[in-house]
């Protein structure tokens, strides 16, 4: 009695068993898993500090031309250069006699263009000659032609021999609504990577 139990039990897992498998074999693949959809990184900062910069200059020989794309270089930032719509003389002394002339009668030089997206920089470099003991008047048309709030301002300039400082000053001088960082003046013969850099460094920007 009890062996016919058992094989009777045996039977009915065996049929059961049996149904299992070819229902199973009915059935659909297994359905794919839908992968979710992965959201793209977001987009990788411009500079390696995360903060989108512009380097801003205005240069009559080319010399702070030479630092401020040395200044791009090592920062990746972007370049805007100053251009007078009324071209300054190519000769030095008639071009001292016109820059004398706007420092002295406060001139506000027009500029050529403006800055593309400017609401996007977090930090804007202002470069310029020094002339006749200061920044060029041209540097004003620009600072007084964008909004500084929100932007920190690194100001740097080349020069000959003397009012380096006082031109550093004045761009912060011109940019009140901005931070600042300390700038930096360089003569020609000073300008090269590892001066750059080794400022660069300092004020924090690049490691
Ligand atoms: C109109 C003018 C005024 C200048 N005034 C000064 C000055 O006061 N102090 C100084 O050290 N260099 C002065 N310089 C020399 C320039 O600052 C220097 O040569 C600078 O590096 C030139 O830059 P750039 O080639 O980008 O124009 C003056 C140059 C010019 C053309």
């Amino acid at each position: 009695m009890k062996r016919t139990l058992t094989h009777l039990m045996m039977a009915i897992a065996v049929m059961m068993c049996g149904a299992c498998t070819s229902e199973d074999k009915n059935e659909p693949e297994t359905p794919e898993i839908e992968t979710p959809e992965i959201p793209d990184p977001p987009a990788s900062p411009d500079t390696p500090n995360g903060k989108k910069m512009l380097v801003v200059y205005f240069s009559w020989g080319g010399t702070t031309q030479r630092m401020a794309q040395q200044i791009a270089n090592l920062t990746g930032a972007d370049l805007f250069r100053i251009e007078p719509v009324v071209p300054y003389p190519t000769e030095y002394t008639p071009c001292t006699e016109v820059a004398l002339e706007e420092r002295d009668t406060d001139a506000r030089p027009a500029i050529v263009a403006t800055v593309e997206n400017w609401a996007d920089y977090d930090m804007v470099f202002i470069g310029c000659p020094v002339w006749w003991h200061t920044a060029p008047m041209i540097i004003n048309t620009f600072s007084e032609s964008y909004d500084f709030k929100d932007k920190t301002v690194v100001p740097f300039c080349t020069y000959a021999a003397t009012y380096r400082d006082e031109t550093l000053a004045r761009i912060v001088e011109l940019t009140p609504d901005a931070a600042h960082l300390t700038g930096e003046g360089l003569t020609s013969g000073r300008i090269n990577e590892q001066t750059i850099a080794t400022w660069l460094r300092n004020i924090g920007i690049v490691e």
